[in-house]
């Protein structure tokens, strides 16, 4: 088939023709990769914010944003959600297929028999106030991963990226709930592999040495849910920190730690937390039009947290799950009369019917009822942002596997408008 081509000219001059990269779905692209060359070296393309454009190749996450859907490898969030399970979709996300039952089981036994850090590394949290943000710990240590695994630090050797990404996915439960344990002043709880993925880090989160553990298995469901929705989601801007970093072969450890750094943003994974102390600050019903107006106010930093998306331009498909199972948990642990929930629901039913935020196509996304959910499971704000860092781990190291296998895959090294100062003599001190 002809390649097709699109052509640039400037006052009626073609400048460049550019070939159209089509892919299964969604738009195709220009590749503008020869743009320099073509012109002489004269142009460059603006985008920053990377508002239109494509990054890399990727068939790991699929979104579409005008219709709200959402595609791991081709199979639908919501029945992933409903059928799948956290380290089921890992397999998927890692491997590209769902896995035989056998390859689940070996899967499974690979990750939980990894949970274990080395004794060494609990030394770094000692370092840490126990009033240090969990989020900030945890970067620290998953970037002191680094220093430990000799044996895998070639990262161009699958099985080094493989056994990289076993004890990255592995390891994250383990080294968070030592993160909460740490702020709580309480003694770390090891692993008991005996344990699901995420009842293991219930009972690492919240059992004590002196007494013996019950795990609650609808909170293990909603966790494993929450997991699921939150395990990967495109070019996200953590997940491009980790690419951008991965890009110059740098340490899978540290690639991760850099996600999490990006993550911590209110603007993306940060917002759970935000949602919360909005919630808390916006108070009751009443005072949700002052807020409402405040989110409008151009003059008014205050942003409505947990709305908005820069693909999404309808309804979050991940919002719509969590919010139906906020019910059941709540109802399960007779929060349903949490005043926050009700306040939240208020504020979904009002701002969705606003013309500002219809107007700009301002819906709750993932973020603004899944901190409702850790709140219920006894999970503090401060580590909602660790438990994102947690599941989003298995679609960092997807991408990072992608990126790195790709023989096409080259540094990443943007160039820029320039608009600093033109070329200038120094003065001396004496004379400026
Ligand atoms: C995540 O990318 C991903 O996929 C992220 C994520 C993932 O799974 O990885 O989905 C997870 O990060 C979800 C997003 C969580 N963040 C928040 O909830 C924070 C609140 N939302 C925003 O700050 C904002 O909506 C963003 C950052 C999410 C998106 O910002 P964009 O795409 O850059 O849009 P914008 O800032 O240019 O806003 C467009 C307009 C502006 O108004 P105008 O200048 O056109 O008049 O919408 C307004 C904004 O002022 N606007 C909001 C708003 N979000 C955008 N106004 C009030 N409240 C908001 N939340």
């Amino acid at each position: 088939m002809e390649e097709r081509t699109v052509q640039l000219t400037e006052n009626g001059k073609v400048i460049a023709e550019l070939p159209i990269k089509t892919g299964t779905m969604g738009p195709s692209t220009v590749d503008i990769s020869q743009l320099y060359q073509q012109t002489g070296k004269q142009y460059f393309t603006f985008d920053p914010g990377f508002m239109a454009t494509a990054s890399c190749h990727s068939a790991i996450t699929f979104i579409d944003g005008e219709q709200g859907k959402l595609l791991y490898r081709g199979y639908p969030i919501e029945q992933l959600a409903q059928k799948s399970s956290f380290l089921e979709v890992a397999y998927l996300l890692l491997n590209g297929q769902l896995p035989t039952q056998n390859e689940l089981d070996t899967f499974t036994h690979n990750i939980l028999h990894h949970t274990m850090i080395n004794e060494s590394l609990k030394m770094f949290y000692h370092g840490f106030h126990y009033n240090a943000h969990p989020v900030a710990v945890m970067i620290g240590v998953v970037g002191s991963l680094s220093a430990f695994y000799h044996d895998s630090i070639n990262v161009y050797r699958q099985e080094s990226r493989i056994i990289s990404a076993h004890r990255l996915i592995a390891k994250v439960p383990t080294i968070a709930a030592a993160c909460y344990k740490h702020s709580i002043g309480e003694p770390f709880i090891y692993p008991d592999n005996k344990l699901s993925y995420c009842g293991n880090l219930l009972r690492m989160m919240f059992a004590v040495p002196c007494e013996e553990y019950e795990l609650n298995q609808t909170a293990e469901r909603a966790l494993d849910l929450l997991f699921i929705l939150h395990a990967d989601h495109e070019q996200n801007a953590s997940t491009s920190t980790v690419r951008l970093a991965g890009s110059s072969g740098a340490n899978p450890f540290a690639c991760i730690a850099s996600g999490i750094a990006s993550l911590w943003g209110p603007a993306h994974g940060g917002a759970a937390e935000a949602v919360l102390d909005m919630l808390q600050e916006i108070g009751n019903v009443s005072q949700i039009d002052k807020y409402i107006q405040k989110a409008k106010d151009k003059n008014d930093p205050f942003r409505l947290m947990g709305f908005g998306h820069r693909v999404y331009k309808n309804y979050d498909p991940r919002a719509k799950i969590i919010r139906d199972t906020c019910h059941k948990v709540l109802n399960e642990f007779s929060n349903t009369s949490d005043p926050l929930f009700e306040l939240a629901l208020k504020l979904e039913e009002i701002a969705v019917t606003d013309d500002y935020f219809i107007e700009r196509s301002l819906y709750p996304n993932v973020d603004f009822y899944s901190g409702m959910i850790y709140r219920s499971l006894g999970i503090p704000s401060n580590m909602f942002t660790v438990m994102f860092a947690i599941a989003r781990t298995v679609g960092w190291v997807a991408h990072w596997m992608e990126m790195i296998s790709d023989p096409r895959h080259k540094i990443g090294r943007p160039r820029q408008l320039y608009d600093g100062a033109v070329s200038r003599d120094y003065v001396a001190i004496t004379e400026r």
